[in-house]
């Protein structure tokens, strides 16, 4: 239905840059592609992720700087820093299980309803929870070893694991921001090139948050286009089974 519009979205859409710091720039177009990347796909609906959205100036040129001094970030109109927020599980999943309860009032509840209650009030503590002796990592590793060995099992146990499912519900979020910026006729780089130490100390983030990636946005300049779009050969890499 959307096909065309999305292919043309697709297709527009390049890491630039350079961005024109003279050229208008609507940053309600910002809140726009914020909001919908609000609306990304995200594990258990969790949504552990912040979104810095960096428009001062002293600031974007701090995090320029701990960007490596790359021309996206120093050229910028607004950065989006995209962190994830492990630490949170607990209040997500409260907030889940509240939202949850909420939606059950009054009802008798079904068998899936029950699923879907012990999944934020049961569940996610086991997936989520952590602790610096590292005695959740061996239950979990014990858990998944046992029921692994006669049935498939959710494999998540160490805080890598928890640490991947994280970012990548982050990085669907970044991407769905930066097609939106595409169709809202402005640009995007996404970098991951940058201090990580710096960035968390320029916006005071929590210990346990993470930066996932670094988002440059602005009307971009041609020359901001450093070179053609090239992939490998799509039969490489799309494996049909
Ligand atoms: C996770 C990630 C990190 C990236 N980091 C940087 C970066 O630090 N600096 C940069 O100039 N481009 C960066 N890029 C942009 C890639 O180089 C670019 O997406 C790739 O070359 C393909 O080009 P295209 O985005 O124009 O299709 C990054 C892209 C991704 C997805």
């Amino acid at each position: 239905m959307y096909s065309s519009e999305f292919e043309e979205i697709v297709q527009k859409r390049r890491s630039v840059r350079i961005y024109d710091q003279d050229a208008p720039f609507d940053e309600t177009a910002v809140k726009r592609s914020l909001d919908r990347a609000i609306l990304s796909p995200n594990s258990s609906n969790m949504q552990l992720w912040e979104f810095y959205w960096v428009k001062k100036k002293e600031v974007r040129e701090a995090l320029a700087s701990a960007c490596l001094g790359q021309s996206a970030a120093k050229t910028a109109n607004n950065l989006i820093v995209f962190v994830t927020r492990q630490d949170r599980w607990k209040e997500h999943a409260k907030w889940n299980l509240e939202g949850l309860n909420k939606q059950f009032e009054g009802k008798e509840l079904t068998k899936r309803d029950k699923r879907a209650l012990d999944y934020y009030g049961k569940l996610m503590p086991l997936v989520y929870r952590h602790d610096p002796f590292g005695v959740m990592t061996l239950l979990r590793r014990m858990i998944v070893f046992y029921q692994g060995l006669t049935k498939p099992f959710l494999r998540i146990i160490n805080h890598g694991d928890q640490r991947v499912m994280t970012h990548k519900s982050c990085a669907l979020a970044a991407q769905t921001f930066m097609l939106s910026m595409t169709a809202e006729g402005y640009d995007t780089c996404p970098m991951e090139g940058f201090d990580r130490k710096l960035v968390s100390k320029i916006l005071n983030l929590p210990a346990a948050a993470e930066i996932t990636m670094i988002v440059a946005c602005g009307k971009g300049k041609e020359e901001g286009i450093y070179s053609a779009r090239t992939r490998v050969p799509n039969e490489e890499v799309i494996v049909v089974v």
